[in-house]
């Protein structure tokens, strides 16, 4: 079993994440998070909001609609362009990606190329569904968005969002003078996305409903300075450009201003964001060799843009994107002025009316929870359990209080540690089972601390505190364990 399989055992056992309505027949494509999951989930979309939103002044966040009209998604050329190739299985009636598929059986990529030309490699290399060897039909573009009609007496057709970004565009005009902003600015907003995906799969990674963090950042582009540039100019990343993939490279570590020198990067902004999403990442546990950013190649680039670097993580199964960053420029903004003859231009402060250009980081939140735990899971045959080594950041819970035994008042004062705790962090209480067996519970959800209160503790006030990362244990008295936990939590963050 690979690990990313074990992985989905331990989530599917600790009801961590798990296919949504499990008792009926299920959809695929669908998963719901259980208490663990959400604590996880809700944690790192905090995490999130503190690193690329607060940490900025001129950042705001919305909250809009997941359902939206057909007009929007007309403007924004989702109705035409958001489109996959399909092909299905004549006999046993599997879908696919046809481009996936191609690329599966033969090792060509075809991605962004016409039906024409897969069509063709599907006859000259007589592919068959790799189920049943059943014959496979024409390739033919399907839009991934799913539809859905408004009013009791219909007509209204809507579709539920494929990308968090389209509410932002259409409130654009409205944020931005009721916050009186003044260019450079952002708008940015958590919530669910909707893709008629053809082949969900590798458990969150691929699926139909999905949680996205995206910010738009609206700048002049007469004046395209970013003002943090300066700090974060010599910070160096991982990319891979098209050059390096055409050579069949690696990528390659440098940093942005000699990226934008080099002409791969389009701007400072973009540059700035790609900093700070690799920061990111390695603070959630992924290794700097797991990352990188890929310059899509032209053929794969989305409609609306003009240069997309995707932050992908390496899993088991290959490099998956998790960031998508893109140069939108004015493009969504523009074809929103024209579909719905609103004025969406700015007056700059030297008094030009402007539409602003645009770059935007669009996170997947599965998609990094799935990278984190793949990252963060130790196989360890020593201990004799696997556990998740966590970033207390993001760990469900900070640590987990159990009475060496349940009995002669030690869970009364366990009790009292529990209550005293869980002011100031999100702790649990366990007293079931061998304090073996608890410790292996608890390192299997990656708590990274362990309170145990026993005999001593009754006598002199003190419990012991194991470090879930060296099990090593250290005992303090209680009156000090609320600030020692904290220096020991910002230690290991
Ligand atoms: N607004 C731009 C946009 O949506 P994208 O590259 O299509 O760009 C951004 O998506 C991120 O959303 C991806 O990098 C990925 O992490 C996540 N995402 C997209 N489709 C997904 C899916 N079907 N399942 C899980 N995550 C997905």
């Amino acid at each position: 079993m690979s690990k990313f399989e074990e992985i989905q055992k331990v989530c599917l056992r600790r009801g961590i994440i798990f296919p949504s309505a499990e008792i009926y027949p299920t959809i695929s494509g669908f998963f719901d998070y259980g208490p663990i999951g959400t604590l996880i989930k809700r944690k790192l979309i905090d995490y999130w909001r503190e690193f690329f939103v607060k940490s900025e002044d001129n950042i705001f966040e919305m909250d809009g609609s997941l359902i939206l009209s057909e007009k929007v998604f007309k403007a924004s050329g989702h109705l035409e362009s958001f489109v996959d190739p399909i092909t299905q299985c004549k006999k046993c009636k599997s879908m696919f990606k046809a481009d996936d598929l191609i690329k599966e059986l033969t090792g060509i990529s075809v991605e962004g190329k016409p039906t024409e030309e897969m069509n063709k490699l599907i006859k000259e290399r007589k592919l068959k569904c790799p189920k049943c060897k059943g014959e496979l039909s024409e390739v033919r573009l399907f839009n991934l968005m799913l539809k859905t009609e408004v009013s009791p007496v219909g007509g209204q057709i809507a579709y539920l969002r494929p990308e968090t970004a389209q509410n932002i565009f259409t409130a654009f005009p409205r944020i931005s003078r009721a916050m009186r902003a003044k260019l450079p600015f952002g708008i940015a907003q958590v919530g669910k996305s909707f893709r008629n995906e053809i082949s969900p799969r590798h458990f969150i990674v691929r699926v139909r409903e999905f949680n996205q963090a995206e910010i738009e950042m609206f700048f002049d582009p007469e004046n395209p300075a970013c003002p943090n540039f300066e700090k974060i100019k010599k910070k160096k990343i991982r990319i891979l450009s098209h050059e390096a993939q055409k050579k069949g490279k690696e990528a390659e570590l440098m940093t942005v201003e000699e990226a934008l020198k080099r002409k791969i990067l389009p701007n400072e902004w973009l540059a700035y964001f790609l900093v700070k999403e690799f920061e990111f990442y390695k603070s959630l546990g992924i290794p700097e060799d797991s990352l990188r950013f890929r310059h899509m190649l032209p053929e794969e680039t989305p409609h609306y843009s003009k240069g997309n670097f995707d932050l992908e993580i390496k899993f088991e199964f290959g490099w998956k994107e998790t960031v998508g960053n893109a140069y939108r420029t004015d493009y969504d903004l523009k074809k929103h002025m024209k579909f719905s003859g609103k004025d969406l231009t700015v007056i700059t402060e030297d008094g030009r009316k402007i539409i602003p250009h645009v770059v935007e980081p669009s996170f997947g939140i599965d998609r990094t929870i799935a990278g984190i735990l793949l990252h963060c899971f130790v196989e360890d045959k020593k201990r004799g359990w696997n556990w998740f080594k966590f970033p207390p950041k993001i760990a469900p819970f900070m640590a987990a209080i159990f009475p060496l035994v349940s009995k002669d008042g030690l869970p009364e004062k366990a009790k009292e540690v529990y209550e005293m705790l869980r002011k100031e962090f999100d702790v649990y209480y366990d007293e079931k089972g061998s304090i073996g067996k608890r410790y292996a519970r608890a390192d299997e959800i990656g708590v990274p601390f362990g309170i145990t209160i026993d005999y001593q503790t009754l006598e002199d006030d003190t419990v012991t505190i194991r470090d879930r990362d060296t099990t090593k244990q250290e005992r303090v008295k209680i009156s000090e364990l609320t600030g020692i936990l904290k220096s020991l939590i910002d230690r290991k963050n």
